[in-house]
């Protein structure tokens, strides 16, 4: 693995590799155990969008290994002001020990990979958002016990989340049952990918997708970009919402994830938040983790 610009570009291997790791460091962050092995290294963060969870964790979890982050808001670089991305990447990849971008274009972040010379990290794109995938696999395989054979349903739009669930659980051997509406499903190739592994159903029904399902998982109806369409999306999208009805249908035990941030009201009720919140504030715990384990893994030298 050089890279982690999406997970379909990974097997089931790698993943795992990374998870057992992850719960390796997590484990030692927990019980005071110091693990410095990027010592003396810079990530830089490129942020086009916002974010909370991917920056504190991106940031701490380099220093917690050793090195120190960058923020670099794209507002401040000269990519703002047009400065072609391979140029950017070839000056960035002699300066810095890794990267991780936020960006819209994943046609951005597989340049900079191929110009900068270095790890590059996807920290979100229009068309994934593999980290925090495995951020939530590893949520689920703590809780669980292990993926293969369990059954994970997402309801809602077929977006960067859904995407890279898709591509995660066909890897991990998990069923994945996807409930959006026809104008908004995921990605075709991942879908026929999903389909050709006989691990995908893709339905409108939110009811019929959490049938039995042991994870339901959900994600705002408007991503970030897509702010000017919120009020068109809120009439496409109106009941695919994680609600008590909902979780009615999926296994007793079920847990339920939420990538954050969410909007309560819309695409989940408040009652399965907060019921939820333990699952869900792991999941978000296991960013800085699961995100240790991939820079551990790129760009340990
Ligand atoms: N889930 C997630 O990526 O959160 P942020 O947008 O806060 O980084
Ligand atoms: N689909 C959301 C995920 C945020 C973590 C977005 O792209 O805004």
């Amino acid at each position: 693995m050089k890279h982690l610009l999406k997970l379909a570009d990974l097997t089931g291997k790698d993943i795992d590799n990374i998870l057992n790791l992850a719960d390796q460091l997590k484990y030692e962050r927990k019980n005071g155990i110091p693990h410095q092995v990027l010592k003396g290294q810079t990530l830089g963060m490129i942020f086009t969008k916002s974010s909370t969870r991917t920056r504190v964790s991106f940031e701490t979890g380099i220093y917690q290994l050793g090195g120190q982050g960058l923020f670099l808001s794209s507002a401040d670089l000269q990519i703002g002001r047009g400065e072609p991305i391979k140029d950017t990447a070839r000056v960035l990849g002699r300066y810095l020990d890794g990267i991780m971008i936020r960006t819209f274009k994943q046609s951005d972040v597989e340049d900079l990979a191929k110009y900068s010379g270095i790890p590059v990290i996807n920290g979100l794109t229009d068309y994934c958002h593999p980290c925090q995938v495995l951020a939530d696999l590893m949520t689920i395989r703590e809780i669980k016990g292990s993926l293969k054979g369990l059954k994970i349903c997402f309801i809602g739009d077929g977006n960067n989340m859904a995407n890279s669930l898709i591509a995660g659980a066909v890897r991990c051997g998990m069923k994945i049952s996807i409930a959006c509406p026809s104008n908004h499903r995921p990605d075709e190739a991942l879908v026929k990918e999903g389909f050709d592994s006989g691990l995908l159903t893709l339905t409108e029904s939110p009811l019929e997708a959490a049938e039995k399902a042991d994870v339901v998982y959900t994600d705002v109806w408007a991503s970030m970009g897509q702010e000017k369409e919120a009020a068109e999306r809120a009439k496409d999208f109106k009941g695919y919402q994680v609600n008590d009805e909902l979780m009615s249908k999926a296994k007793s035990g079920a847990i339920v994830l939420h990538c954050l941030p969410a909007h309560r009201g819309e695409e989940i009720t408040d009652e399965v938040m907060e019921k939820h919140a333990a699952e869900i504030f792991e999941e978000a715990e296991n960013r800085l983790h699961a995100q240790k384990a991939v820079m551990v893994t790129l760009m340990k030298k």
